[in-house]
């Protein structure tokens, strides 16, 4: 059995010697190799986050129903959306943005609902219909968002407001949230909502995006702001995890001189930080052809072969840019205190393929999207040592959502499918795990190009082993010898997701066009040899000994 040693030495010498020469009489094209003693550490479950935005139909349509609804609800929140998270345990939720939080006022949204103020939207000049996403009523709050997350059995993530409000709203945000019953003004305004008890709300955002519409500082002005706004906030007893507001993609400038700021009268400063954050869409797949941000998208469906590829190569960017934020820290946190937190992700799409026209920058999810997703948890995976949260831009009727819903219509994406695979690996053990496949070749803008053959990551529980594969080529099988070193495998089960069409969907006429795959037992051959069918996500469940 060749250990992790000779496979890179191997793979260093020849590239994917180790692959054109499988020890089998079977033609594995590919081979993984799962390095058991090798631990990268816990994998959080907080990588499968989610992120919920007062955006087009995200919450009113999406989450909120309101308490009079025929739709089934719970307290005013959609009941199937809550039953769907709580099967893939949401581990956390982000709110109420994205860049609507820096135009919220948390005082807005508490109290009795029919006296609460309608305010404008930040995204009013998306030109969506008049509705509430247009003009927010309100209806829900803090303490529905609250309730949303305990019913859904997700921590919340609060974002707060650092372009328009101050310090002293930040930090009354947290006393509403957080201050014991009976001690505080705002925590008899939480009871007499019906939360007597503290709501007990750990993460705290600071900001968002304040590179742009989180108010368009420079990195140092930001710091200064962070500092300011974090520099004195009552915990009551409740671990507060403040997270900075970061860079976009691969900006590892602003990271840099964030840091560099922040730190400039004292090093410790670095120990306000729980998380530092960035955002990463997937959305250019011009293939170089443009950099506009409109122009640059492609359709959400029907696209072509290229536009396919150059999405999931956006995708795969991920894995250069938390390298790149993490060294871009490390100058100014050499304990490696802070970790990265991926606040926003996901594919971002051309308009005109949303379920309702009040649905701003609602999308349809494809099978091309749940490949993005598989290789995207992926990659968070093997650098589970400096990503502590994720979460996925969209929850429900926006971008690279799980869910789509109007009315009284709901149906689940094929990325839920993703999220729902791959759900073994929270709280396991991630392991190196190393993957040689031949790259897959494409036309980009005229010139071949190529994409990577095979990737994914592995992680153990106890006698389980989970290994999650996504074989990106649009056409070519992967059959690959899978190698685990230091154990025997004595069971294997498979759940493959793929289907007919690279743009296949569910849609409220067609709700399981993209079914959720089943579990099928899985032959162990010496060696074990397994084929990944093209365009496909792949659990393995392995029980090892
Ligand atoms: O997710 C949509 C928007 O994308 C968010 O509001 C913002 O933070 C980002 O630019």
């Amino acid at each position: 059995m060749p250990t992790r040693r000779d496979f890179l030495r191997a793979a260093a010498a020849g590239g994917a010697a180790l692959a054109l020469a499988p020890r089998s009489a079977q033609a594995a094209d590919s081979r993984i190799d799962v390095v058991l003693g090798d631990s990268i550490g816990t994998i959080p479950p907080d990588l499968y986050g989610h992120f919920a935005e007062h955006l087009g139909g995200v919450v009113y349509d999406g989450i909120w129903v309101g308490e009079d609804s025929k739709i089934p609800n719970t307290g005013g929140i959609r009941t199937a959306l809550v039953d769907a998270l709580k099967k893939i345990k949401a581990p956390v939720i982000r709110w109420p943005g994205g860049c609507f939080a820096d135009s919220y006022d948390w005082r807005d949204g508490i109290g009795p609902r029919q006296n609460r103020a309608t305010r404008t939207n930040f995204w009013l000049n998306t030109k969506v219909p008049p509705g509430p996403q247009q003009y927010d009523p309100n209806h829900f709050g803090t303490v529905e968002f609250a309730r949303f997350c305990r019913l859904s059995g997700a921590a919340p993530y609060l974002a707060a407001n650092i372009r328009s409000l101050n310090a002293r709203d930040f930090y009354q945000w947290v006393e509403f949230c957080n201050s014991p019953a009976g001690t505080t003004t705002l925590a008899e305004t939480r009871a007499a909502q019906g939360e007597r008890e503290p709501l007990k709300v750990s993460y705290w955002g600071v900001g968002n995006e304040p590179w742009g519409c989180g108010g368009d500082f420079s990195p140092e002005d930001y710091a200064v702001e962070f500092r300011r706004f974090t520099s004195w906030v009552p915990s009551y007893d409740v671990p507060l995890k403040f997270i900075g507001a970061g860079a976009s993609s691969g900006d590892f400038e602003w990271t840099r001189r964030f840091f560099e700021k922040l730190t400039e009268s004292s090093p410790g400063m670095v120990n306000r930080l729980w998380g530092f954050s960035f955002h990463h869409y997937s959305t250019n797949v011009s293939g170089g052809r443009s950099n506009d941000w409109n122009e640059s998208k492609g359709p959400a469906v029907g696209f072509t072969m290229e536009q396919y590829y150059e999405l999931l190569r956006e995708g795969q960017l991920m894995e250069d840019y938390i390298h790149g934020h993490w060294q871009a820290l490390g100058g100014k946190d050499p304990k490696r205190h802070v970790k990265l937190v991926v606040d926003e992700w996901g594919s971002w799409h051309k308009p005109g393929s949303e379920a309702h026209p009040s649905h701003t920058i609602g999308q349809i999810s494809t099978m091309r999207d749940a490949l993005l997703a598989g290789l995207t948890l992926d990659i968070f995976q093997r650098h589970v040592d400096k990503v502590a949260m994720a979460n996925l831009a969209q929850l429900i009727n926006c971008l690279q959502s799980l869910f789509v819903a109007h009315e009284d219509k709901f149906i689940v994406t094929p990325n839920y499918h993703v999220f729902d695979m791959y759900m073994d690996h929270m709280g396991a053990e991630a392991v190196r795990t190393e993957f040689v496949a031949p790259r897959v070749s494409y036309t980009r803008n005229g010139q071949p190009a190529t994409f990577l053959g095979l990737a994914g990551s592995a992680s153990r529980k106890d006698k389980t082993l989970t290994l999650t594969v996504v074989n990106p080529s649009a056409d070519q099988p992967r059959e690959t010898e899978i190698a685990i070193g230091g154990a025997r495998v004595t069971s294997a089960a498979a759940r493959t997701l793929t289907t007919p069409k690279l743009d296949s969907h569910n849609t409220f006429e067609a709700p399981d066009a993209v079914p959720s795959p089943a579990e099928k037992p899985v032959t162990i051959g010496a060696p074990f040899v397994f084929t990944f069918p093209p365009a496909s996500v792949t659990k393995l469940k392995l029980t090892i000994a």
